[in-house]
């Protein structure tokens, strides 16, 4: 396993609107890498992503000025057909990025007490309790998923918690595996937070849908001083398609993440939800200049001979590019669409008429979910957001900020990251 700055995951960094920081991200890996800020917003030359590579022993740092609302960012690195591997081996850390405000707004916000950090990732380990990740093709064309869950890089850990209310963020850095929360004793708990920050108010729910990528903030209260489990059941969405029958995991019941439990040496500062978080205007549609589609192709132009040659360990050349958006596989050099820096867009994404739900991610923009299948979204997923999760079709209101120049795009692509690594990304310049 590796970490940053550490020897698994990396840790949580904290970061004030309105400041700027210079960071220092030295690569100890005897391979490229880059460290891509996911969720922040600033230009693309600061962003990380596989045009900022950085050499083993080489230095990258970049100065980035925080100038967006609070949030749970993260970060991990972005090396042009490796982010998978890397990912999955623990290069991945949270970033928190606050206003100060929350205290005002309500909100826990004792970092370690009742506001807590919650990654989670699941992993295959080998009989020495190493890392297995050998993907092979099956585990390429659903994405690679483990039969372990970790929080925080620990297996079922155990939390103290204050006998009030508390503030999970909880952050999916699996590779593929979208996990389905609820807590053990099905008790109601409140989002606050999607990607992008704060909804308008706490929106409650029993379950809560997490794909690769995103993030939500919410709250529980734990004041009832019960121990509490955080479950999740099985991922619906990724089980093996038609071709695959019913999955491995599909038999199985829920399972376990995290328990919790009150320690009265905890003080509970918050005893009750805020009522108000944020405003949070309709997105303005009609400012909308452009409208444009992307289907996402997880096997362009194979058919079962050609699944044949992917099986051969290594995948082959040729399994770079099988996957792709709108029939093409993602090309460093190939700028895929131009957006003008100031505007918004309208993006409809589709799943290609796959039966798979894929995390479509935009980088150093923000967008809100417009549609779902042709409904509205949920509620907990009608604020900012910088992944959606689609299934048949979605529909995003997109605005563009943060400049990016033609020979240094940003990426949108599909958050599974062995999908990513075979070619389903694509490239947009803002200017
Ligand atoms: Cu979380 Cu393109 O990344
Ligand atoms: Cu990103
Ligand atoms: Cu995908």
């Amino acid at each position: 396993s590796r970490g940053i700055s550490a020897s698994y995951l990396g840790p949580v960094v904290r970061v004030r609107s309105g400041d700027t920081i210079p960071f220092r991200v030295e690569n100890r890996l005897d391979e490229e890498t880059t460290l891509h800020w996911h969720g922040l917003l600033v230009p693309s030359h600061v962003d990380g992503g596989p045009h900022n590579t950085i050499k083993p022993g080489a230095v990258w740092s970049p100065e980035i000025t925080i100038k967006q609302p609070a949030c749970t960012a993260w970060y991990h690195p972005h090396p042009h057909g490796n982010t998978a591997r890397q990912v999955y081996s623990g290069l991945a850390g949270m970033m928190i990025v606050s206003d100060g405000a929350d205290r005002d707004r309500g909100l826990p916000a004792d970092y370690g007490v009742d506001d807590l950090p919650i990654v989670l990732q699941d992993k295959r380990f080998g009989g020495n309790g190493e890392l297995v990740y050998e993907p092979g093709m099956m585990d390429i064309m659903h994405g690679f998923q483990g039969d372990t869950l970790l929080v925080n890089g620990v297996i079922t850990p155990e939390a103290g918690v204050p006998a009030g209310i508390v503030c999970l963020r909880l952050l999916n850095a699996a590779n593929a595996r979208v996990f389905d929360l609820r807590f053990s004793d099905r008790r109601p708990f409140f989002v606050v937070a999607g990607d992008g920050g704060l909804l308008a108010r706490p929106v409650e729910v029993r379950r809560l849908l997490v794909a690769p990528g995103e993030r939500y903030e919410v709250l529980v209260d734990f004041a009832d001083r019960r121990s509490v489990d955080l479950v999740t059941a099985p991922d619906a969405g990724h089980g093996p398609g038609m071709m695959m029958g019913p999955s491995r995991r599909s038999a199985r019941a829920m399972e376990l993440l995290m328990r919790f439990k009150t320690s009265p040496a905890l003080k509970a500062l918050v005893a009750n939800l805020p009522r108000q978080l944020a405003t949070l205007a309709e997105p303005d549609v009609k400012s909308a200049v452009a409208r444009r589609t992307f289907e996402l192709n997880s096997m362009m132009g194979m058919g079962m001979m050609g699944m044949g040659m992917m099986s051969r360990p290594g995948g082959g050349h040729d399994a770079r590019h099988m996957m792709g958006i709108n029939g093409r596989s993602f090309a460093m050099g190939r700028v895929d669409v131009t957006a003008k820096l100031g505007t918004a867009e309208i993006w409809e994404i589709s799943a290609g008429g796959m039966p798979m739900a894929h995390p479509f991610h935009v980088h150093g923009a923000s967008f809100r979910i417009l549609s779902k299948n042709g409904a509205r979204p949920a509620a907990y997923e009608s604020g900012w957001k910088d992944v959606v999760l689609v299934d048949d079709h979605a529909e995003i209101f997109v605005r563009f900020d943060n400049p990016a120049q033609l020979n240094m795009p940003f990426m949108y692509h599909c958050h599974i990251l062995e999908h990513e690594d075979h070619g389903m990304m694509g490239q947009f310049a803002v200017v």
